[in-house]
């Protein structure tokens, strides 16, 4: 254990001190409990539990391989579309057992939105992009409807002024960063309440990056977002909460506050500060 008041490394200080603390306002999102799980013989995570706070954002750090994708992976459950993993222990989602076999799985799978660490739109236009998962989901009713919506999400993620003109062009032809803001907004589209982020900045350069971030901010009104992140002072930018793995297990988690100013664990202070990893 660390002593609380040593000193905070100054840069992440500068970050936190403009953000207030949220996560006492918020109630609990997600309950993971006594979460183990298991590729086959590997076992990735071991005894995780941590409730996840709605409209918040939380960081998921560590180093690589401690199981941040796999966590993320159990809570849609899109684990299951591997063979040989599965997991033990339980977790809530407002309350709800989302292993609960009433439960309608893809009606579970639609309130997380996904994004990946590469822009992955799919070949189509950037329309369709948007459109698809709604119609998919029986969400939209006519053409109108579907341009509405369209427009909608594209204006959430600051989109719409770049490509109203070039709605019909591939999403693929847009610029990295319009591409992650794109795969955002397809996300949207289905009316998620939560959003998985998968290192979403890792492909994009820094301007892209600062206007991902944003919109992270802005989002995180309105729905509950979990970012995986490398890179430190990204995580004290953007999260009202943290959480610290290493090895499979959760080290700490907390306010982004205290986890970065006043870590509880050698292994927290070793990793922000650069010392393995
Ligand atoms: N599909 C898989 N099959 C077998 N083992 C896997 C699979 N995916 C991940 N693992 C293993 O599970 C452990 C946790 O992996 P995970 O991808 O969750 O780590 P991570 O924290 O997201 O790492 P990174 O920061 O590199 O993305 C690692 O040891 C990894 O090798
Ligand atoms: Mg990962």
């Amino acid at each position: 254990m660390l002593d609380p008041t040593r000193a905070a490394p100054s840069a992440f200080a500068v970050h936190l001190g403009e953000k207030p603390n949220h996560s006492s306002a918020n109630g609990t999102k997600i309950a993971v409990q006594n979460v183990d799980f298991f590729y086959g013989e590997k076992h990735a995570l071991k005894d995780v539990a941590i409730d996840i706070f709605e409209r918040e954002v939380t960081a998921f750090i560590g180093p690589s391989g401690c199981g941040k994708t796999t966590l993320l992976r159990c809570l849609n459950r899109s684990y299951e579309t591997i063979p040989g993993a599965y997991m033990t222990g339980t977790i809530r989602l407002d309350g709800h057992d989302i292993h609960d076999p009433e439960l309608d799985l893809p009606l579970l799978r639609r309130r997380f939105g996904w994004v990946a660490q590469r822009p992955n739109p799919f070949p189509w236009s950037v329309h369709t992009n948007v459109a698809y998962g709604a119609w998919l989901h029986g969400l939209t009713h006519d053409a109108a409807d579907t341009d509405a919506l369209v427009e909608h999400c594209l204006r959430q993620v600051g989109l719409w002024d770049e490509v109203k003109d070039a709605l019909d062009q591939p999403g693929t032809e847009l610029s990295g960063g319009q591409q992650q803001r794109l795969c955002i907004a397809r996300a949207l589209a289905y009316a998620p309440d939560i959003l998985l982020m998968d290192e979403p900045a890792s492909a994009l350069d820094p301007g892209a990056t600062a206007l991902l971030e944003n919109l992270i901010d802005e989002l995180r009104r309105r729905y509950t977002i979990i970012i995986v992140t490398h890179n430190m002072q990204q995580a004290a930018r953007l999260a009202q909460r943290v959480a610290m793995f290493h090895l499979g297990r959760l080290v700490e988690t907390g306010d982004a506050v205290d986890i970065f100013l006043r870590p509880r664990h050698e292994i927290t202070a070793a990793f922000l500060e650069g010392r393995f990893g």
